[in-house]
């Protein structure tokens, strides 16, 4: 029998030392908590992924009365982003949360499906995509999505 031990690597930000690029991206992503449909669970995400051209791309939780037909705010961005500019890599995804009248203390965390469309863009566009984790308290950076999922499945695992 062996052991691995997995670590993973971020950084923890109080707002006054994130950089100017990165507080604009994080308040698009605070400010599209607003357009959050998210009338069942009442918890508001906010998402802004900044493409390598410089767009800005917005999104936000969508959810449904069959609720697996919902989509959370991260995947409802990186899938805007690919619709909408195909060829552009996205270069850096941050989210917010909000609830019960105040953006979470914690930094949010994304659930395992929108870290595996993360991991898919990054394969996709060959590089690494900065993920920021806003959290009332401190922000998390993490600058590959892979931080965020060990033992990834991407398009090389299918062969095996
Ligand atoms: N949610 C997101 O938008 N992103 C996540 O990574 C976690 C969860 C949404 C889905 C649902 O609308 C609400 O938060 C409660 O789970």
């Amino acid at each position: 029998m062996k052991e691995y031990n997995l670590n993973t690597k971020l950084r923890a930000y109080q707002w006054n030392e994130l950089s100017e690029e990165d507080r604009k991206l994080i308040d698009i992503a605070k400010e599209q908590t607003e357009r959050s449909y998210c009338p069942y669970s009442h918890f508001h995400v906010g998402a802004a992924a900044l493409l390598a051209n410089g767009e800005v791309i917005r999104g936000c939780n969508q959810e449904n009365a069959a609720y697996p037909s919902g989509l959370c705010a991260e995947r409802s961005a990186l899938f805007a982003a690919g619709a909408q500019y195909p060829d552009q890599p996205v270069e850096k995804l941050a989210i917010a949360c909000y609830t019960d009248g105040h953006f979470t203390k914690e930094p949010g965390s994304p659930c395992g499906a929108c870290r595996q469309v993360m991991i898919e863009t990054e394969h996709r566009y060959g590089g690494k995509m900065q993920v920021l984790l806003y959290g009332a308290d401190e922000t998390y950076i993490f600058d590959s999505a892979a931080d965020l999922l060990p033992l990834i499945f991407v398009s090389e695992s299918l062969k095996g």
